[in-house]
């Protein structure tokens, strides 16, 4: 049994007193024993070998190559070489006691010139992993998209390009065809507000680019990519279980001050509803009129279409944090700014991210209230700190107690009624976290980027303790 200190983050949490953390140990059979368990690691931050077997760059190989944009020039070349490592890897997933495993697929691996035929040495890799899975007895759930566009589609315009829906279509049906056969969870987009906004507005993360139009034109094409993914897998694969992610987050007002209360509202359009409200065929949420009139200016083709809508068989939510908001009309566009969660008095994470189970809570009701949603699934959450060793050990209490608090968060959605079917802890292992590099670590298992040796945290023990009280 792992020894757990009572830390500073939950004698925090406490002064919050949020009742649902004071229920007695928190016992997996609690959630059901139908309930999924699963960790989550996507191709770009785990794989490497980014030039092998074929594989074409993709644009954070590209991305990275830039001066300045990536802590510590970290590159994604070999990251925690699962690519070579999968069957040990998966051996460390199954000994945590997890029955499922979420990965994605690596488009350039398998398109190497975006579209057209597809690669076999790169169709073998996915199989492989697959079918170890199977032999192990561990549930794959794959992930088409987690941002790792093919290079030489983004020349062509990425994301923003009118030929994307066509191109994804084509790789979509390449995976259901070759991989349908033994997978049956799919979720089609990692995270869409996410890789446009990033990407093409804000130019933190590949292909680093700044330019509202454009970022308009990739939202239209991700809401559309997104149900197209849904509707090729329903054709191709049986029995598919079909689902798409979003990111989440509370958004609370930094004071209610009227600048600040409508600077909240425009994140929470951005942030909450962008993608989620036209896959359920509620349109493009219109509510505030400025920025929506602001968008239509710049884009022309920024419509609501039916091709958005499609009946997912459950929603991926990932949440990590709630932001605070306020009114700042230096930022373009939005005109509102994070408040850090350093500046105020609440626990928070290594990436200054605020820890805050009961806004965990609030968003996975407030999704479920939207109606249309049969089930809910938490495709990622977990948290990033300084981990030591101290005689060989990491003893990373603060993330044992980010799991138990959030889990106890999520028990409660679930008995207020909230159709949740799963929860996926990110990450298996330290990996390559996009622009942090590989400062940020959010594994169960610790990773040494310059030996691939593998040391399971605290954080790992404790899971295996808790999934095997699952009885
Ligand atoms: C992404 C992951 C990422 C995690 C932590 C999510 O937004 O899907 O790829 O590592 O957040 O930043």
């Amino acid at each position: 049994m792992v020894e757990v200190e009572k830390s500073r983050i939950l004698e925090m949490l406490s002064e919050q007193s949020f009742s649902f953390l004071n229920q007695g140990p928190l016992k997996a059979a609690a959630f059901g024993p139908d309930f999924h368990f699963g960790v989550a690691i996507s191709a770009t931050q785990n794989e490497g070998a980014a030039t092998i077997d074929g594989r074409s760059p993709s644009i954070w190989d590209v991305y990275a190559r830039r001066k300045g944009v990536i802590r510590n020039k970290a590159k994604p070349t070999v990251t925690c070489d699962f690519y070579h490592r999968y069957k040990d890897d998966l051996l460390l997933v199954k000994a945590l006691g997890f029955s499922c495993f979420r990965f994605s697929i690596s488009w350039s691996r398998i398109l190497p010139d975006g579209t057209g035929k597809a690669n076999v040495a790169g169709i073998n890799f996915d199989n492989d992993v697959i079918n170890e899975c199977l032999r192990l007895g561990l549930i794959p759930f794959v992930t088409l998209y987690h941002w790792d566009l093919p290079q030489v589609l983004q020349q062509e315009g990425g994301w923003a390009s009118p030929l994307i829906n066509r191109w994804f279509r084509h790789f979509v049906k390449i995976c259901a065809k070759a991989f349908g056969n033994r997978v049956k969870y799919w979720l089609v987009l990692n995270e869409p507000v996410g890789f446009t906004s990033l990407g093409y507005m804000l130019g933190k993360h590949a292909p680093g680019k700044r330019n509202l139009e454009q970022f308009l034109k990739t939202v239209h094409h991700a809401a559309i990519a997104q149900a197209e993914g849904g509707h090729v897998l329903r054709e191709l694969v049986p029995n598919a279980q079909i689902g798409t992610c979003f990111s989440c987050s509370e958004i609370v007002p930094y004071t209610s001050k009227p600048a600040d209360l409508s600077a909240a509202r425009r994140i929470d359009l951005l942030i909450n509803r962008l993608f989620i409200e036209p896959l359920l065929g509620k349109g493009f949420p219109e509510d505030d009129k400025g920025l929506m009139d602001k968008m239509a200016r710049q884009n022309l083709s920024w419509r609501f279409t039916e091709r958005m809508q499609f009946d997912m068989d459950f929603i991926g939510l990932q949440n990590y944090f709630p932001l605070v908001i306020r009114h700042n009309p230096f930022m373009p566009f939005v005109q509102a700014s994070v408040v850090k969660a350093s500046s105020r008095k609440v626990p928070f994470t290594s990436l200054d991210w605020e820890i805050n189970p009961g806004s965990f809570l609030q968003i996975i009701k407030r999704f479920w209230k939207y109606g249309g949603i049969r089930e809910i699934m938490i495709t990622e959450n977990g948290a990033a700190f300084k981990d030591r060793f101290s005689q060989g050990r990491i003893n990373d209490t603060e993330r044992i107690d980010y799991f138990k608090s959030h889990l106890s968060a999520l028990l409660q959605a679930k008995k207020e009624g909230v159709n949740l079917k799963g929860y996926f802890a990110w990450t298996l292992m330290d990996n390559f976290e996009w622009a942090e590099g590989f400062d940020a670590r959010f594994g169960l298992v610790h990773v040494d980027f310059n030996t691939q040796l593998r040391t399971v945290k605290n954080s790992g023990y404790w899971w295996r303790d808790f999934l095997n009280s699952y009885s």
